[in-house]
């Protein structure tokens, strides 16, 4: 029933963009798509997949503190990048700040705004401008599913699900794991909420071959490691995605996926001590953008960072960065086939 509501509104959006006079966007979409063929893939509302330099679709899913060696010591994560077709370990990956959210934001915002709280916020005016306007400029498709997110597709708006005598869910769903929930170009547009799902939505698209170009994942808080351990999460990344990760040929078809984690899990001397505690993170990258020609290249040492996800994204679709202005302007871009060549 949800399911053909949301497919009415959606053919209704679509009449809408079609009928629309001269959208100055569609001639950057078609100049574009000159260039390169489409791949006649579309998103869940049926917007073509604008062809990128390297992937025509940006997948990540994210879990939740714990160190670089923590996670690489588990057989599932330290088989994942060697197994995982063109799989490769970003080993010189770090996490930008500690608690949570900020990390979160610097997902989407190559800042984390100087954030230091899990607490709910809004991030308003033009601070709220995030890589998903810039995708938008270029009709490229996008969504967040999260687990346990309380409505099918929309804006909850809570910081987590509450039960009839209004106590917190346990395990479930939380805000400040889900950033553009916080995005006030996000939360007050009905179009833009429309973007978010539940994570039973992500299986929907999947199976329909119908995923956005970019795919922000975010497991629920026993899944994603935050109150479980590494164990947990490598057995649900094992019976969950393992399948989909190694086997699925559309998943993997011109495509980018990465699997990190927000933050490293011990604090204790932030950036005042070497190793772990400066925020090193295990961050593996797969699928069709990454092409490893020899031994060397199952490992990257250059030193990125969350900043380095939106950057990548700019210089793939619109062959340079900073179009932010912030960190993603100095950030490195992930080392891709003909990386050299920009
Ligand atoms: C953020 O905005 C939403 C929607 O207007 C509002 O319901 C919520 O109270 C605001 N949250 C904060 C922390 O200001
Ligand atoms: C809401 O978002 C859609 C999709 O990004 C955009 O086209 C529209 O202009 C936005 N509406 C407002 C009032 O900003
Ligand atoms: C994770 O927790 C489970 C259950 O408590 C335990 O059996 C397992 O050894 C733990 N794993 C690690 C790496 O501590
Ligand atoms: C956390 O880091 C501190 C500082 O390096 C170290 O002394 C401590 O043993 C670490 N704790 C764990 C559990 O690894
Ligand atoms: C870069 O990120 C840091 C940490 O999140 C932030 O304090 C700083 O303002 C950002 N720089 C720019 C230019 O946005
Ligand atoms: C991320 O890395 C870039 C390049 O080294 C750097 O400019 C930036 O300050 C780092 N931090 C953030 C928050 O982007």
């Amino acid at each position: 029933m949800k399911f053909s509501i949301a497919f009415a509104v959606a053919s209704a959006l679509v009449a809408v963009t079609s009928a629309s006079p001269v959208n100055p966007n569609s001639q950057g979409q078609s100049g574009s798509q000159g260039q390169q063929k489409s791949s006649g893939l579309t998103g869940p509302n049926g917007e073509p997949y604008v062809p990128g330099k390297w992937f025509d679709r940006f997948f990540m899913i994210i879990g939740e503190n714990m160190d670089f060696w923590t996670v690489e010591a588990d057989p599932v994560f330290a088989n994942l990048w060697k197994e995982a077709p063109n799989g490769r370990l970003l080993g010189n990956y770090y996490a930008i700040t500690h608690p949570s959210q900020p990390n979160y934001f610097s997902h989407i915002s190559a800042t984390s705004y100087g954030w230091n709280s899990d607490s709910p916020t809004n991030i308003t005016g033009a601070e709220s401008y995030s890589i998903v306007d810039v995708l938008e400029e270029k009709g490229i498709s996008w969504a967040g599913y999260a687990e346990d997110y309380p409505v099918q597709q929309g804006c909850y708006i809570p910081y987590a699900p509450v039960d009839a005598q209004g106590n917190q869910v346990p395990h479930s769903y939380v805000r400040k794991h889900f950033p553009f929930i916080s995005m006030e170009n996000i939360y007050t547009n009905q179009t833009r909420c429309n973007n978010l799902y539940n994570a039973d939505m992500f299986w929907q698209h999947l199976k329909e071959e119908k995923l956005p170009q970019f795919v922000y994942f975010v497991p629920n808080l026993l899944n994603d490691g935050h109150d479980t351990n590494v164990t947990y999460f490598g057995n649900y990344i094992k019976e969950t995605w393992y399948n989909t990760f190694l086997h699925n040929s559309y998943f993997n078809s011109k495509a980018l996926n990465y699997l990190s984690l927000d933050e490293s899990g011990n604090t204790t001397g932030f950036n005042t001590v070497p190793g772990d505690n400066n925020n090193h993170i295990y961050t593996a990258i797969w699928g069709d953008a990454v092409r490893n020609d020899n031994v060397y290249d199952k490992y990257d040492w250059v030193r990125y960072n969350h900043s380095s996800i939106s950057a990548t994204l700019e210089v793939n679709w619109f062959g340079k960065q900073g179009q932010l202005g912030r960190n993603d302007t100095y950030a490195p871009v992930f080392s891709l086939p003909n990386s050299g060549s920009i």
